[in-house]
């Protein structure tokens, strides 16, 4: 029904906001999102929204004058910055005559064409039949579907899912099942880094941080990096080495962004598993972005939602370069410790420093001692065998001796676990005051 343009589909994009002045840099953001799935951005629209409309989203008048835009502009997709319920998609794709994806819709097909590990396209595709399943009603076939692939319809979209829901249904099955294997064997193998006692340190950030380009700056590796937005999909494991505190392990992660879609974020579950199961987050910013501290906060907020703002955390302000007269440098926080590095990871000025405080900060790192535990500790004692920290114990009726060999940095996770004993594990381990709990059985 509507001719594709070779330079890509052309798209209008529609703003809606909250009473007041629009935010330019959500337009500029969005815009950047949509050209990274391909399309060509051939107009905008604002759109205020006093009282969403709950079969339009937006008011009739907008959706006229974007109807006009449209024509003026032959534009053959609509794209909303907002969630769309399945009726207010259906409405405004009769209404435009084009199609309509909202903003899961985009990301999702973005991040359809950069899987590439095996669980990634599995995680997009499983994502992808979530999002359409609830758009998958009798009358879905009113926008005539195209061949070849196009902005939200790239995946599992031209299979026969779109006229049976049965086959679908089992397709999510399907894929549930094959992702559940992959997590286990993930599972397995971040349980397989622990007991070699590795540390592990993640790095995190905005999408196009310039994360990549630091992993491979920092491991020698050939990790994807492009100027495009989540061109990391499938998070990347190497051993950093050749550090004085023994290696560790360094993950590249999925690029984070604003109102990432909460679809999303459970469906990367086993990606952002890297970040949230990490000993130290490195946080990645665009030193030379001037959003970066809004979007420093808005990692932040993702990082709330995985469950992983109270890791440490480390800022590296990235591509200090592009800053007129910066030198590398480690700024202090309050108790001396590192709290931020500047440096390039392109041109690599001020990676000493940071392969510098990596190393200090692991260097104290390995605990060997001998702990006394009461036998109601059951669960304390599992957690240390569960982390390969067990070189012998010996028990008698009050309890156990166990004699632990293991990273400072373990040590540190499994007393945050919490529990009833955590606390007397932890005066042991580490040395720092405990509670009460260090009653026998
Ligand atoms: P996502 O995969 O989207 O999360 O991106 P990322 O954070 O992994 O960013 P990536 O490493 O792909 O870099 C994004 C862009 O920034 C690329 O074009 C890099 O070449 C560029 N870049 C990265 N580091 C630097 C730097 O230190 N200086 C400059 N000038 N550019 C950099």
């Amino acid at each position: 029904m509507f001719e594709r343009s070779r330079g890509g589909e052309r798209a209008l994009l529609i703003q809606p906001h909250p009473p007041g002045e629009p935010d330019p840099s959500r337009i500029e953001e969005f815009a950047e999102l949509a050209r990274s799935a391909g399309a060509q951005v051939v107009g905008q629209l604002a759109a205020r929204l006093e009282r969403p409309n709950p079969a339009l989203l937006i008011g009739t008048g907008k959706v006229e004058e974007a109807l006009a835009l449209c024509e003026a502009a032959a534009a053959d997709l609509v794209l909303v910055n907002h969630a769309l319920s399945p009726v207010q998609e259906r409405n405004l794709e009769r209404a435009l005559r084009r199609r309509v994806v909202d903003r899961t819709g985009l990301i999702l097909d973005i991040f359809a064409q950069r899987a590439r590990s095996h669980e990634g396209k599995l995680q997009v595709e499983l994502a992808q039949l979530r999002h359409m399943a609830t758009r998958l009603v009798r009358g879905w076939t009113h926008l005539e579907r195209q061949r070849g692939g196009a902005i939200g319809l790239r995946g599992p979209g031209e299979t026969q899912l779109e006229t049976d829901r049965r086959l679908l249904a089992r397709r999510v099955d399907q894929l549930q099942r094959r992702l559940r294997k992959v997590e286990v064997q993930q599972a397995q193998m971040r349980r397989a880094r622990v007991r070699n006692e590795v540390p592990r340190v993640a790095l995190v950030g905005y999408t196009n941080a310039g994360k990549s380009t630091l992993f491979n700056a920092l491991t020698g590796a050939a990790a994807y990096a492009a100027d495009q937005l989540f061109a990391t999909l499938d998070p990347t494991v190497r051993r950093l080495p050749g550090l004085a505190c023994g290696p560790l392990t360094l993950a590249d992660t999925v690029g984070f962004i604003r109102d990432l879609p909460h679809d999303l974020v459970a469906a990367f579950r086993s990606t952002l598993a890297e970040a949230r199961e990490a000993d130290l987050l490195v946080h990645v910013i665009d030193a030379a972005d001037p959003e970066r501290e809004q979007r420093r906060h808005q990692v932040q907020q993702v990082l709330e939602e995985i469950g992983a703002a109270e890791l440490p955390q480390l800022l590296v302000y990235n591509k200090i370069d592009r800053l007129e007269g910066f030198a590398p440098r480690v700024d202090q926080d309050a108790e001396g410790g590192p709290r931020q590095v500047w440096l390039s990871a392109a041109s690599g000025a001020g990676l000493e420093l940071l392969r510098e405080v990596l190393e200090r900060r692991f260097a104290e790192r390995r605990i060997r001692r001998r702990v006394r535990l009461p036998c109601m500790a059951g669960r304390e004692r599992a957690r240390l065998f569960a982390a390969g920290a067990v070189l012998g114990e010996s028990s008698d009726e009050q309890g156990w001796d166990i004699e632990v060999d293991l990273p400072r940095s373990v040590a540190e996770r499994l007393c945050a676990e919490g529990g009833r004993y955590a606390d007397a594990l932890r005066e042991q381990l580490l040395g720092t005051p405990a509670g009460e709990a260090t009653d026998g059985c």
